[in-house]
């Protein structure tokens, strides 16, 4: 049975102030939670959440890494610095990050493995344009996202990975995927896994939902066989309201 994992991404929201303050809230309101929890704060925030979040259920993520691990790379963040202060999920090939900033598969992949390889978990977005599903082309743009982002990733390093499927028409839109629709591109992620790592790797690996999710819209999302949990940035990330379920 996989766990529920409910992620908040904050973008580029809130002061350092703000930051701990709705940390420290989700701390308690999440203590007795069933799931696995994860907040993403800003860079600048992320040494005073991690003060609030060590030894708690809520693992602490960073929203994007350097693809390298040290070096002449003005304005990144390396993977040792996030280790540094005690991140321990980096969020990676957001599609804010591929569309906005031209981050390619070929990147992030290299920012898989290296997470990976300094024993971080990550969370790999895959998720089509409007355009492209509107053109048929949904599942081939999932299809080679995954295949890319996970190239070289060894069987053994997969259980460290989630992956979050994120339309990129329904992020930050308030335009939500259909429950259907969104089941049958996680299960059609799931078959690219089992095709890739096998069928028990397929059946253990936590596929998120990502793209205005919300109080009244995820429990449609969530009672669907492949959707394990969400990626959120709505409302602040604050995931209480997103359980009905439990
Ligand atoms: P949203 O963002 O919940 O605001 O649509 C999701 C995301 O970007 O991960």
């Amino acid at each position: 049975m996989r766990t529920y994992f409910i992620a908040g991404n904050w973008k580029m929201h809130k002061t350092i102030p703000e930051a701990v303050a709705l940390a420290a809230e989700l701390v308690k309101e999440l203590k007795n939670g069933s799931g696995k929890y994860m907040i993403a704060p800003s860079f600048t925030a992320l040494d005073a959440v991690s003060k609030v979040t060590k030894g708690t259920n809520i693992l602490l993520g960073a929203q994007n890494m350097s693809t390298d691990e040290a070096g002449a790379h003005t304005g990144e963040v390396s993977v040792l610095q996030l280790k540094d202060i005690g991140v321990q999920v980096v969020i990676l090939g957001h599609s804010e990050r591929r569309h906005i900033y031209g981050e390619t598969d070929e990147m992030i992949n290299k920012k898989v493995r290296l997470a990976l390889s300094h024993g971080l978990e990550v969370i790999l977005c895959v998720g089509e344009l409007l355009s492209e599903r509107e053109e048929g082309k949904a599942e081939a743009v999932c299809e080679e996202q995954t295949r890319k982002g996970l190239a070289g990733v060894s069987a053994d390093d997969l259980k460290k990975v989630t992956i979050a499927y994120e339309p990129v028409w329904a992020i930050g839109t308030g335009k939500v995927a259909t429950p259907e629709d969104a089941e049958a591109i996680h299960a059609f992620i799931r078959n690219i896994i089992a095709d890739m790592y096998g069928k028990q790797a397929a059946g253990e690996i936590i596929i998120q939902y990502g793209g205005s999710m919300k109080a009244d819209n995820c429990a449609g999302l969530l009672a669907k066989e492949d959707i394990d949990g969400g990626l959120i940035g709505e409302l602040l990330s604050r995931p209480k309201p997103l359980f009905p379920l439990h």
